[in-house]
């Protein structure tokens, strides 16, 4: 972070999980935090357990105009955001027959375009001031697609590629930008997942993991290790061998 400006950070679905995780070392490191999600009392109970320091911007991400003045509102209110942090996500994994348009673009709007909106809000201040980092939560879903997944892992998937593009150009102006490419991690929304989720992670320590990638301003922030190496190799596999490995964990569902 630049040294010239407070630690200010905005993290949206700050009221659970991965956000709220970080949001906790956030505070404790120092910071002030904004959080941002739908449902005002689960921020307000982020802000319960940091006991100060946290502050509560309730909005939908999906909503451009209300992500445009809450940017404005919290640098008017706490400061110049140094850090955006966009966790706001669903992720559904869905069969053949749950499949419909409106699933597609529920994920889209949520995960996709809501961080478009949120970079829509804060590129303007971040590039007067030649400064700030940007995170965004992907996933190792975004890799390949995946039984399921198709729903939720070309959202991630778009997200990836999106940070890729953007890097450069960014850093031209003094902007990181981040992509955090978590596994399984045990918050609200694998809950509801019914399936076995290979190295599932405890929630602090995957906030504790992004926290320390964010400050090394690492490009990829990946966790937990051994199923990102996993699925790194995947990633490069050829088809036939890929298709053949899916088949057969699918096979067993
Ligand atoms: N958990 C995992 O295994 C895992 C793995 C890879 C990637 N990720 C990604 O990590 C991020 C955080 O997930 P999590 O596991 O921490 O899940 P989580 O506990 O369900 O957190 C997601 C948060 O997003 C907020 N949210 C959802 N839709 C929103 C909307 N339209 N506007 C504003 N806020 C919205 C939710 O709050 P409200 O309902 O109050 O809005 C919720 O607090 C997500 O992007 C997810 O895809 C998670």
């Amino acid at each position: 972070m630049q040294t010239s400006l407070a630690r200010i950070a905005w993290i949206t679905g700050g009221g659970s999980g991965i956000g709220q995780a970080l949001c906790l070392k956030l505070v404790r490191a120092g910071w002030t935090v904004a959080v941002s999600g739908r449902r005002p009392e689960a921020l307000q109970e982020t802000a319960r357990l940091a006991a100060g320091n946290v502050y509560t911007y309730p909005l939908d991400v999906s909503d451009l105009e209300a992500m445009r003045q809450m940017a404005t509102r919290i640098e008017s209110e706490l400061g110049p955001i140094t850090l955006a942090v966009f966790s706001a996500g669903i992720g559904h994994f869905l069969k053949l027959d749950q499949l419909r348009a409106e699933a597609f673009a529920e994920h889209m709007q949520t995960n996709y375009l809501g961080v478009i909106n949120g970079l829509d809000a804060v590129l303007p201040a971040f590039r007067q001031r030649h400064a700030g980092h940007i995170v965004i939560l992907a996933s190792l879903a975004g890799y390949r697609g995946l039984p399921q997944g198709a729903a939720y892992a070309p959202t991630k998937a778009a997200l990836i590629n999106l940070a890729e593009s953007l890097r450069f150009p960014l850093e031209r102006e003094g902007i990181t930008i981040s992509v955090c490419n978590p596994g399984f991690i045990d918050t609200p929304m694998t809950a509801e997942n019914h399936f076995a989720m290979p190295f599932l992670m405890n929630v602090d320590k995957a906030a504790e993991r992004l926290y320390r990638g964010i400050l090394k301003r690492k490009f990829e922030i990946v966790f937990p290790r051994r199923l990102a190496w996993l699925t790194k190799f995947m990633r490069i596999l050829p088809y036939p061998i890929y298709f053949a490995l899916m088949k057969k964990f699918y096979s067993h569902k």
